[in-house]
């Protein structure tokens, strides 16, 4: 369908882009009082990272992945040898989506719409970062970057070209190994270092 955004130019600067998140309201998850979180890293990072939507840490903080997903990510991130410092780190969606339950905001996944509402910005960093490798958590921040909703288990671990020359590498989410214990927890950290191994080996 037609873009909400089809008469404006593209975001010229990351700085545009910072000021445009905080102001959008094109979605309903704009308008819940939140801030919106922008991305952060090198300018022109050879690697972006690209999760869901920030968490009620990245919130408050104001910064992507700080909170325990972040913290999971990071130790990972470590492990096989990729530098963090190094990437570009956003989210599919700037807008942090939640019910409220007492004094907690839980989490809630944003929708295949909200998802392509926040395209625009995630494409405006693509534009100006222009990474040569992008790494997609979980199938949210899949379907930012593909444009559909990608079964993760058949995707994961491989490079999938894109029109502009950039490879997107899929893997899971860290939220979704922090929710598993058990068997399901070891065989999912296993199958997570293995993709970022992987991802690893792509970018050197
Ligand atoms: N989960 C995400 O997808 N993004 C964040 O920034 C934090 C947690």
């Amino acid at each position: 369908g037609a873009s909400l955004f089809e008469a404006e130019a593209p975001p010229s600067s990351l700085t545009a882009i910072a000021e445009g998140i905080e102001q959008c309201r094109r979605c309903p998850i704009g308008c819940n009082g939140t801030r919106a979180v922008m991305g952060e890293g090198p300018r022109a990072a050879d690697l972006m990272i690209v999760g869901e939507q920030p968490g009620d840490t990245e919130e408050r903080e104001h910064r992507p992945f700080v909170g325990p997903a972040g913290q999971l990510l990071d130790r990972a991130l470590n492990e096989a040898g990729v530098d963090r410092e190094r990437a570009y780190v956003t989210n599919a969606v700037k807008h942090f989506k939640f019910t409220p339950r007492g004094k907690r905001r839980l989490h809630q996944t944003p929708t295949a719409g909200d998802i392509d509402i926040c395209r625009w910005w995630l494409d405006g960093e693509r534009a100006l970062v222009k990474p040569k490798v992008i790494l997609a958590l979980g199938a949210s921040g899949a379907r930012g970057l593909l444009g559909r909703t990608p079964a993760i288990g058949k995707e994961r671990g491989q490079a999938i070209a894109q029109p502009d020359g950039t490879q997107v590498w899929l893997t899971a989410h860290p939220s979704y190994l922090l929710r598993l214990d058990g068997e399901a927890r070891e065989r999912e950290h296993g199958r997570f270092a293995q993709d970022l191994a992987g991802l690893s080996r792509l970018l050197s």
